[in-house]
């Protein structure tokens, strides 16, 4: 190896003595809530496909009329070859399901946030962000070049506070918090921070990836579930985990979403949403509009699985929350061994291990009592 490259190897090292070492592992796709991991079967409880749309069978059936008809890539960006009617339809769509005037459509969550926050503010302005947020918000408020002050996590007073002291020395600023928290499943005090937005002559941008078809009467989402549809917030998401499909989406004011179009690189400078993608992302909204059911099966077995383990949880999200590293990828280990998949999440990703539980509206009850009597066995054994 040449000198210059010589330290990623001591890097990686040192990631691997800290017991952070990652690598993926190979998925096969089943019949959900069934998957294989590396050969062996296993219940999925670490999907985010939440309703399990992303194999359903007219969504498939979408996806491949459209790349028949307009070919597997867009090929090129949205201002320039890369728009098709489909894309217009979806952003409807998406703007009808968040209460929204508009909505402009990202080949990726991570991407629309990246876009949404670097179009917003610059360095003369202030970012006030949770400690918690998705890694796109952080990396997005970087990009931005704002200053950046972030809050505990769900502390509404600190960001009170910080408001209070700084708000007037910058010229905008931008609140920014997941609507549901990715690792933790908590919810943001919505309520809190809007009015605080309001006092505070600040934007406010929810990040819904974890909550649009979710959460919400409809499926809209935290903001939904907040009784905030069609009030000025800047909602991010993603297309890619309760929709199945892939890609992500902004939705607000016609405004907002025309002022983007214009200036979030992100979505200037990239090829357009694949025509597959997008059908997909367009059909599975559909879905949830039209078929209630796949959210209220979600609720039962949020609510099941609550009672077992004698909770309260705001979301599908469930951490088991554990002492060491080393732990949490045995424990995940051992239960796939028992044939249940619950991915171990380590630092850097979150502050403390844990495994990140997540249920589906295609789990049955008899596979939310396996695994809770998995994990009763392992914490009775330590
Ligand atoms: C809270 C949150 N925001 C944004 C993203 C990015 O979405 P995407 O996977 O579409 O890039 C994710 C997940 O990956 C997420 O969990």
């Amino acid at each position: 190896m040449l000198e210059a490259y010589t330290w990623l190897g001591r890097s990686l090292a040192t990631i691997g003595q800290a017991g952070w070492h990652r690598a993926e592992k190979i998925v096969q796709t089943l019949s959900p809530p069934f998957i294989k991991v590396d050969g062996l079967e296993a219940i999925n409880f670490g999907s985010n496909d939440y309703l399990g749309l992303a194999t359903e069978y007219r969504i498939k059936m979408e996806a491949i009329a459209a790349i028949d008809q307009h070919g597997t890539g867009s090929t090129g960006s949205r201002l320039v070859t890369g728009h098709r009617q489909l894309h217009r339809d979806l952003e409807r769509s998406i703007a009808e399901l968040k209460g929204s005037q508009a909505a402009l459509v990202f080949s990726s969550g991570y991407l629309a946030n990246l876009g949404t926050i670097a179009a917003l503010v610059n360095n003369r302005d202030l970012i006030l962000a949770d400690q918690y947020n998705h890694s796109s918000l952080k990396n997005g408020a970087r990009l931005s070049q704002a200053t950046i002050r972030e809050y505990s996590h769900n502390d509404c007073q600190a960001l009170e506070n910080l408001l209070k002291q700084q708000r007037r020395l910058y010229r905008r600023a931008l609140i920014l918090s997941d609507g549901v928290f990715s690792m933790d499943g908590d919810l943001c005090n919505l309520p809190q921070l809007l009015n605080l937005s309001q006092v505070y002559e600040s934007m406010l941008l929810i990040d819904e990836a974890h909550a649009t078809a979710v959460l919400g009467g409809t499926g809209g989402g935290s903001v939904e579930h907040w009784g905030f549809s069609g009030v000025e917030i800047v909602q991010t998401g993603t297309l890619s985990k309760a929709l199945g499909s892939l890609g992500g989406y902004v939705a607000g004011s016609a405004t907002l979403i025309d002022y983007l179009r214009n200036r979030a690189a992100s979505w200037i400078y990239t090829t357009g949403l694949s025509p597959g993608d997008t059908a997909a992302a367009l059909k599975a909204i559909a879905i949830v509009k039209e078929e209630p059911e796949h959210l209220q099966r979600l609720r039962e077995n949020i609510s099941y699985f609550c009672n077992l383990l004698g909770t309260k949880a705001q979301s599908p999200i469930f951490p088991v929350v554990l002492k060491k590293t080393t732990e949490a990828t045995e424990l995940s280990l051992t239960l796939l061994e028992k044939g249940v998949f619950v991915p171990a999440i380590r630092p850097p990703t979150v502050p403390t291990s844990r495994l990140r539980i997540s249920l589906m509206a295609k789990h049955e009850k008899e596979h939310l009592d396996y695994l809770h009597e998995l994990l009763v066995r392992y914490i009775q054994k330590h």
